[in-house]
């Protein structure tokens, strides 16, 4: 199964594919924990020339088909084989993010990033995407005051951050594999809805038995 976390800065996200991890493996479970652009050494490389304050000339179409290498690199050499050996994958940030980012944020249109996802990933589609929900100013002021260097893209302005976010909100709309999570929480407030979305989906999949508890002080 391959599950998906995605959402606007300062959402906290790469804490709570963290503490799941950890929860699942607590329960047995044998979890791959990844994230986006990053999961292979050629694509974390990839990251420091994205992420990287100097390289503010970066061109839109420059910036959708580094995220889409990073990608591509990271699908083939750890995501298929994973997912070939039954293994959970929990990845932070994947495919939505380039249609929210370089689509809603930069404005490339959807089907050109559609189509370079569907070539990046092999087709590859989430079974479940959570998209944790906070607004763009609260994200923001999280992000700045987390400790971690600002990267080009934190640096980008309001304006594109709330673009974002209103991309993020048009494709939960769509249902399906989305579901959307209240971020404004205490990590361990927003992880425990988190778990109770996955261990359920586990559970329906035969991954999990229904027996399990669902969190650790439960
Ligand atoms: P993060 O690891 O702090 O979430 O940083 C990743 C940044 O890269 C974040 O600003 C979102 C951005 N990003 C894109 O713009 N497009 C993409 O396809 C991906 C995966 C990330």
């Amino acid at each position: 199964m391959l599950i998906t976390f995605e959402g606007p800065e300062g959402g906290g996200k790469s804490t709570q594919v963290a503490l799941l991890a950890e929860s699942l493996r607590s329960q047995g479970l044998i979890v791959a924990q990844l994230r986006e652009p990053g999961g292979t050494e050629i694509s974390e490389q990839i990251r420091d020339v994205l992420h990287d304050n100097k390289n503010k000339k970066m061109d839109a179409r420059t910036e959708l088909l580094l995220y889409e290498a990073a990608r591509s690199q990271m699908v083939s050499e750890v995501v298929i084989p994973r997912l070939e050996d039954d293994i959970v994958v929990l990845v932070d940030r994947f495919r939505d993010s380039s249609v929210a980012y370089q689509g809603g944020g930069r404005g490339i249109s959807d089907v050109d990033v559609n189509w370079l996802n569907d070539f990046t990933t092999r087709g590859l589609v989430p079974d479940l995407t959570l998209l944790l929900t906070v607004d763009a100013e609260t994200g923001l002021k999280r992000r700045k005051s987390n400790g971690k260097e600002m990267n080009r893209m934190d640096n980008q302005s309001l304006e594109f951050h709330k673009k974002v976010q209103k991309k993020y909100l048009e494709m939960a709309q769509e249902g399906g594999r989305w579901v959307m999570i209240d971020a404004n929480g205490t990590a361990s407030e927003v992880q425990e809805k988190v778990r109770d979305v996955v261990v359920v989906r586990l559970i329906e999949s035969g991954i999990l038995e229904g027996n399990i508890s669902k969190g650790k002080e439960r």
